[in-house]
């Protein structure tokens, strides 16, 4: 049995790969990863991708496809959006499992950082088996935030908001429901959905008693992040509390909340507020990214998104990067980057 699939370039195996991550999940340990395995002249022999945690890596699923359907991968070139790991996890080392399929290249788009699990590449070159970087901005865009994580040996922190045009979180009363309209609730929730965890202060659960579920069309999405509940006091008997997946952090300091999230292999969060949690992660430098969902609503009084950060002159303003707008409904969400070198 042969395949006939039209003849890849490495650079086109490459897309092909990154397309195939993406089918993988946004959230969870591991990152997304596709793998596509050529042959002589570009034959394309198998293809996979990363599932999540515990289920086959891109590689070892590409080998596997190619096996299915009855093709010899000896000899053949594995294109894959992230290089090979060198431990055993979940799962053992895809270096291993490239080697005892006979594959005599790689090509990789992302360097892994990883402590335990990146140096793949300097392994397989051991071997004999030449291992080759291509970055591709796709591949990148895919595992910016598990990247990020690894580099920095926390979460991925996402700062998001619904705020005013004057810059209020909620009126002098305490009511911030609703601020925004249902479309950008809507698209709140589809990022939610794509991370470990949603976290936020006490002062928000008293106040709001939110349930912090990820929904989607009014139903509960199919993976639901880990909730965080950050501070001292007594919260029990809240609507958070109702789900077994919450964890309370009683503390003030962001880091112990990253630590706490890391240990329970958490790689990207939502700090959703209020005022003052914001304000303690921004003032850490801690935050990532901003999700700044603007209403054009003014109260002229109330809590600001953020209180006093220390910054006293212009020259020390927390600056983003890499802004994007997107219109929602009457609102605008505007996304920036904080992190610094990534
Ligand atoms: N518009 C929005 O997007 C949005 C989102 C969320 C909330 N809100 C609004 O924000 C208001 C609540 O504001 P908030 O500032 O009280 O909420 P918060 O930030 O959720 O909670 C503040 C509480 O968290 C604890 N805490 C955790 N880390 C802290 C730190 N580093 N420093 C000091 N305290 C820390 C303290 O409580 P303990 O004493 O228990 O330790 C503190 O009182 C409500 O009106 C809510 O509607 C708006």
């Amino acid at each position: 049995m042969t395949t006939a699939r039209a003849p890849l370039s490495v650079a086109a195996a490459m897309d092909r790969a990154v397309t195939l991550a993406a089918n993988g999940p946004a959230y969870g340990p591991n990152p997304r990863v596709g793998c596509v395995i050529l042959g002589a002249e570009g034959a394309e022999l198998g293809e996979g991708w990363h599932r999540g945690a515990g289920t086959p890596h891109a590689e070892v699923a590409a080998i596997a496809d190619a096996r299915a359907r009855g093709v010899d991968v000896r000899g053949g070139t594995a294109v894959v959006t992230l290089e090979p790991c060198a431990h055993t996890g979940r799962t053992g080392p895809c270096v291993d499992a490239l080697t005892q399929a006979g594959i005599a290249a790689v090509t990789y788009a992302v360097a892994d950082p990883g402590n335990a699990s990146g140096g793949g590449a300097t392994v397989l070159e051991e071997r004999g088996i030449p291992a080759t970087l291509m970055e591709h901005a796709g591949a990148s865009a895919l595992t910016h935030r598990w990247l990020t994580a690894m580099r920095l040996g926390r979460p991925y922190v996402i700062a998001k908001w619904a705020a005013t045009l004057d810059g209020r979180m909620a009126a002098a009363d305490g009511t911030s429901v609703w601020i925004t309209g249902p479309e950008a609730r809507e698209h709140a929730h589809g990022v939610r959905a794509e991370v470990d965890a949603i976290a936020v202060g006490t002062g928000t659960v008293l106040i709001d008693d939110p349930q912090l579920s990820a929904r989607a069309g009014g139903e509960d999405a199919a993976h639901q992040p880990l909730r965080v509940v950050i501070g001292h006091r007594d919260t029990s008997g809240r609507r958070v509390w109702r789900d077994p997946n919450v964890l309370g952090v009683a503390s003030h300091d962001p880091r112990d909340v990253l630590a706490a999230l890391w240990e329970r292999e958490v790689r990207a969060v939502v700090v959703e507020g209020g005022p003052t949690v914001l304000s303690a992660f921004l003032r850490e430098g801690l935050v990532d990214e901003v999700h700044a969902y603007i209403a054009p609503v003014l109260l002229g009084a109330g809590p600001s998104v953020v209180d006093d950060l220390g910054i006293g002159t212009m020259k020390d303003a927390l600056r983003g990067e890499h802004v994007n707008f997107q219109p929602l409904g009457a609102d605008t969400l505007v996304i920036a980057h904080l992190s610094r070198g990534f």
